[in-house]
């Protein structure tokens, strides 16, 4: 890393995990996980001229993440060989992705998903960006084509998963930085722990985070995401359970049972969400930052992309990636980043990576294919 990539971030900006627990995660406690709804079963049926391998692809894609796992993607198939991906207007965050960023962030990860496994099955997926403004509901035009198969690893897509606790404050080794940025040539930063740019962001992490934790509409919007009770995770099959929030043990199943999505607006849920962003933010291996060349559709589609190829090699390599988003969001937060740096640096990811000595199982939960494809 050059004298130039350390400069790039001299002041911190936020971010953050919703709340978490302490204690031990006890698998047979710990409610609804992604292993108990299975998503098979639209794979066997037909569905809009959509033969196995179509719906298959489908799966794959969506197992791409999303901000408060809200999956904000619908697929138009126009007909067998012509898809259309949507931003579902009902599956927004309007209170802290006013301009959809995130949104086409996530759209970005469904797309590199569906183009990897589409080329397992021996199929090229050519994208074409069709939307003028990240506000548009049709954002990408797919065209597939019959191809020689690629040898994609499709395992990495079904185990990736955000980790947030366990991170080992170990250094990313260099080798593991350059494949990291592989497909991100020139736009990834690592701030290694300790470093004078690493504790920037880390304050800045913390502080946004505490910051968004005191606007009651940004909370009121996350809290309609929260699915505690496992009829609720399963009847949605979208949003934050305890399980993704990685509110363990005792605490989860306390949660789980005997809280409601409200109670993450009182002040004590509050203050214990922001002790404990401030313990994680302090953990690990550093900070990743993700820039982008500009702000238009295009871009953001091919950053979330990237951030997605980026996601599935760091699970190869037990690495954990954890987005802390509120720094981004925060008007404060963005103010700073640009006071500080040339214009042309446009960070659309701030990550927490961290080794683990083991990499969980995903438990997040997604809407099986027949939910999002409308013909
Ligand atoms: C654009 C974007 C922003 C995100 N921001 C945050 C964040 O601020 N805090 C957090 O804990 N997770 C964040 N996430 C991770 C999501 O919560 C996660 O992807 C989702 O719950 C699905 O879980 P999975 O990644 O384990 O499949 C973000 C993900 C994306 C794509």
């Amino acid at each position: 890393m050059n004298i130039d990539r350390r400069e790039f971030i001299k002041t911190g900006v936020v971010a953050g995990t919703l709340l978490t627990g302490a204690g031990t995660l006890i698998t047979s406690c710990s409610g609804i996980t992604r292993a108990d709804l299975p998503l098979g079963h639209a794979s066997n049926e037909a569905m809009a001229g959509l033969d196995k391998r179509h719906l298959a692809i489908l799966k794959y894609a969506s197992l791409a993440p999303s901000g408060h796992n809200i999956q904000p993607w619908l697929v138009k198939i126009i007909d067998a060989n012509k898809w259309v991906i949507a931003a579902d207007p009902a599956r927004r965050l309007a209170a802290v992705d006013p301009n959809n960023r995130e949104v086409m962030l996530s759209l970005g990860a469904f797309a590199e998903n569906l183009s990897l496994a589409a080329g397992t099955f021996g199929i090229k997926a050519e994208m074409d960006i069709i939307a003028g403004s990240s506000l548009d509901q049709e954002i990408i035009e797919i065209t597939l084509t019959e191809s020689k198969s690629e040898n994609y690893p499709l395992e990495r897509i079904t185990q990736r998963r955000t980790v947030k606790h366990g991170h080992l404050a170990k250094e990313i080794k260099k080798e593991d930085v350059m494949v990291l940025s592989h497909h991100l040539k020139g736009r990834l930063f690592y701030f290694p722990r300790g470093t004078k740019h690493a504790q920037c962001i880390e304050e800045g992490a913390i502080e946004n985070y505490r910051i968004q934790a005191n606007k009651v509409k940004a909370q009121q919007e996350m809290v309609k995401w929260v699915r505690l009770r496992d009829a609720d995770a399963k009847k949605h099959r979208d949003g934050l359970t305890t399980a993704s929030m990685e509110i363990q043990g005792f605490t989860g199943w306390f949660v789980r049972n005997f809280s409601k999505p409200e109670d993450f607006l009182k002040d004590n849920f509050r203050r214990k969400g922001v002790q404990l962003t401030e313990k994680l933010a302090r953990q690990g291996g550093g900070w990743f930052i993700i820039t982008s060349k500009g702000n238009t559709v295009a871009d953001l589609i091919d950053t979330g992309r990237k951030f997605e190829r980026l996601a599935l090699l760091a699970r190869e390599r037990n690495i954990a990636i954890h987005p802390m988003t509120q720094y981004l969001e925060e008007k404060q937060g963005r103010q700073q980043i640009a006071d500080n740096h040339d214009a042309s640096i446009v960070p659309q990811f701030v990550l927490r990576v961290g080794y683990l000595s083991k990499y969980p199982d995903p438990v997040s939960l997604r809407r099986p294919v027949e939910w999002f494809v409308s013909t």
